[in-house]
């Protein structure tokens, strides 16, 4: 797939939930790593009616063109006023490494500037390629938020 130079972020509503699925039934690796069960779309359909009761938290379905390519899932003003938190970017696992993640964090970087301070990202449980994704993107490791959790912090100047 070619590298479109901008993504569409798309706010999920309860009718992403199928397209959110498909997803993750295409990420086993991830799966795998965070050691858990592939969802089920019942599970998406809760955590997205989870999702819309914390207005701070932002779901959105990425597009490239007609094609959902992944999701990310952020809070803003969280843990402070002036951040925002990155809980999950996921990419479609048939196309990573083709430099989409990267276009993602610069697009989400862009809107939050002069709107947030800093920016976190949360890796969840051993994840090396995630942490070295964000350090490569300036990201700096804050803190360990009991042993499963890294925070990642970069300034948005
Ligand atoms: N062709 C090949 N490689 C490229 C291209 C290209 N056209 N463009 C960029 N790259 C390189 C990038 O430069 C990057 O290298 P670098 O990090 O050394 O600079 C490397 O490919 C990977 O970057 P992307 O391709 O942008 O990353 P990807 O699209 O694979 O997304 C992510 C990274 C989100 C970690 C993805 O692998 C993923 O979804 N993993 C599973 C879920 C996961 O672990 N998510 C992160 C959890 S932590 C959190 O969300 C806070």
């Amino acid at each position: 797939m070619k590298t479109a130079a901008r993504l569409d972020f798309m706010p999920v509503t309860a009718q992403a939930a199928p397209a959110i699925h498909e997803l993750y039934l295409h990420s086993p690796t991830y799966i795998a790593l965070i050691g858990g069960d592939t969802p089920t779309l019942n599970d998406i359909e809760r955590e997205l009616e989870t999702l819309r009761q914390d207005t701070r938290r932002q779901a959105l379905l990425l597009f490239q063109g007609e094609e959902v390519i992944g999701f990310l899932d952020y809070k803003v003003a969280y843990p402070d006023l002036h951040s925002a938190t990155i809980s999950l970017l996921l990419i479609d696992e048939r196309i990573q490494n083709q430099g989409l993640g990267k276009l993602v964090v610069e697009q989400l970087e862009s809107l939050l500037l002069g709107r947030m301070e800093r920016l976190y990202a949360v890796v969840y449980g051993n994840n090396e390629k995630a942490r070295q994704f964000w350090m490569r993107r300036g990201y700096i490791h804050t803190r360990d938020g009991g042993p499963s959790l890294s925070w990642y912090m970069k300034a948005l100047t």
